[in-house]
């Protein structure tokens, strides 16, 4: 099964690139099933019920999210009833929407689940223990499993590639829009990555107008982000699992810019 997972989608630029470069994706990736990261394509703060629509309408078949879920507020009207989007597991059991989702797309079975990090983001359930009790809710149905490790620290997110090792077919992290240069095969067959990286302009940072940043970082005081619209680049995954036995044959980073793109 090929599977093509597109890092963190950051507003309308992020959007935008994804549309326009998807097809060239697909045709040279041929994915049976395509997940996004969109919990930053709403101005950078959560998904709207009319951005995944239009997300599912280019192809894509399954949304993972993270921190950024309930920015939002229009998500709480409609999570419930759209199975194709997870937010993160380890939210209070009081939290709407479902951590694990099985996506069934061009023959094929994918279970995609996502978790969020503890260190350097706000208290939340312990991540290792909710991702072992879905992968064996997911097992029931599907060996091909996908986890979204939505986390900032690579030391938390590497430890839960071992602790998934074997078990999941990919561990792959999302949060730092910064892809990194990592992947690999882990010795029980599960494929990882730190970071997939994301959509949106290049030109900024982590995807937000650089100047605001910048004032917070240099005088601390608030300053609202808003997403820059400068060249983008897009960071992805082409993976391949063997759906027989569950494992990752093939991870490839993806890389492109706007300056690059067509020659790939
Ligand atoms: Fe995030």
């Amino acid at each position: 099964m090929n599977v093509l997972f597109i890092g963190d989608i950051v507003g309308n630029i992020g959007r935008k690139t994804l549309k326009q470069v998807l097809p060239a994706l697909k045709d040279k990736y041929n994915p049976h099933i395509i997940i996004v990261n969109g919990e930053n394509a709403a101005a950078g703060r959560g998904i709207t019920k009319a951005i995944a629509k239009e997300f599912f309408e280019w192809g894509v078949h399954g949304i993972t999210m993270g921190n950024h879920t309930w920015d939002n507020k229009d998500i709480f009207e409609w999570i419930d009833d759209e199975p194709r989007i997870v937010r993160p597991a380890n939210f209070s059991s009081e939290a709407p929407g479902r951590g694990m989702a099985i996506i069934a797309a061009n023959g094929k079975k994918l279970a995609i689940i996502n978790i969020q990090g503890r260190a350097f983001l706000p208290p939340i359930d312990c991540p290792f223990r909710k991702a072992d009790e879905l992968i064996e809710e997911a097992g029931e149905t599907t060996k091909a499993i996908l986890v979204d490790f939505h986390a900032e620290a690579t030391s938390e997110k590497i430890a839960m590639g071992w602790y998934l090792d074997g078990r999941a077919s990919v561990v792959l992290g999302t949060h730092t829009h910064v892809q990194t240069n990592d992947e690999t095969i882990l010795p029980g067959g599960t494929a990882y990555i730190t970071d997939v990286g994301m959509v949106g302009s290049k030109e900024g940072v982590l995807g937000m107008e650089k100047a605001a940043v910048l004032h917070r970082f240099l005088t601390q005081l608030p300053s609202r982000f808003v997403v820059d619209e400068g060249k983008w680049h897009l960071h992805g995954l082409s993976l391949q699992i063997d759906e027989a036995t569950g494992s990752a044959t093939k991870i490839t980073k993806i890389r492109l810019t706007e300056d690059e793109w067509l020659v790939m």
